[in-house]
């Protein structure tokens, strides 16, 4: 029974649907929490936010977060930068609002589950106008990686540079994307944030590997060192990644 609701749901999803289709159920009186996929990514989030505005690097970039969920980490992290006066910023958000993609090769040992963490648009957008968003300056990126990742978007979105991104979105194949589309926007000091790193069981597989390939792949281009995040604290790894 539930294999064929997931089945109706993805087709209404593909057919571009789900969405409008909810809407219509009255769903509004039963939102999920606004909160966010794992309590430790925000906190990781604003070391690096910190870190990169402390080095001066920060203003005049894009933010960018790959698996946003609900969005509270995108909302919460443009929050603390409004607080702290950080005012040249601009955001986005990347997600198939319709949870992790199909799940193959090497990331079918991992226990995660085509679907898993889907999160509505609609839900997002509520709860950022709630709480506060400057619109003006952030912007969702909705589909999966593999139809947004692209040039189209680029310009769509007039990209600048990105001093930081934040990768949570679980899987290799997922992970892989999102570095191909960085390398060319990376800004000249930037930071990766991980939020998955230690997920899978082998350094071969999530997050890891897709860093390692990239990182083969782009020796001459950057000069990788590990950002240190607050110990016991969080459960990713970041890494500051200089132009070289
Ligand atoms: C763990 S959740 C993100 C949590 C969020 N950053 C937070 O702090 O609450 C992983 C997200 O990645 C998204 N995702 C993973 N792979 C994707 C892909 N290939 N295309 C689009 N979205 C993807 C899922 O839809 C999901 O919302």
């Amino acid at each position: 029974m539930a294999d064929l609701r997931f089945t109706l749901r993805k087709a209404l999803h593909k057919a571009g649907v789900l969405h409008s289709l909810r809407g219509l159920r009255g769903h509004r009186t039963k939102r999920p929490l606004f909160s966010p996929a794992d309590a430790r990514t925000p906190i990781a989030t604003l070391a690096c936010v910190d870190w990169l505005h402390q080095q001066g690097v920060l203003e005049g970039t894009d933010i960018m977060e790959f698996g946003i969920f609900r969005g509270f980490n995108m909302w919460f992290t443009q929050a603390y930068c409004r607080a702290k006066g950080i005012s040249d910023l601009r955001w986005l958000g990347f997600d198939s609002f319709f949870g992790l993609p199909k799940i193959d090769g090497s990331d079918a040992s991992g226990g995660f589950v085509e679907g898993e963490f889907s999160a509505y648009r609609e839900d997002v957008e509520y709860y950022f106008n709630r709480f506060g968003i400057d619109w003006s300056r952030t912007f969702l990126i909705d589909g999966f990686f593999s139809d947004t990742l692209n040039e189209k978007t680029r310009a769509r979105c007039q990209i600048r540079n990105c001093a930081l991104a934040i990768v949570d979105c679980d899987l290799y194949s997922s992970t892989v994307e999102v570095l191909t589309f960085l390398e060319g926007l990376l800004a000249p000091l930037a930071v990766v944030y991980f939020d998955d790193w230690g997920d899978f069981k082998s350094a071969d597989q999530g997050e890891p590997r897709a860093f390692r390939e990239f990182e083969d792949r782009t020796r001459s281009q950057f000069n990788v060192v590990e950002l240190q995040l607050p110990a016991g604290i969080t459960k990713g790894k970041a890494f500051t990644l200089r132009r070289t």
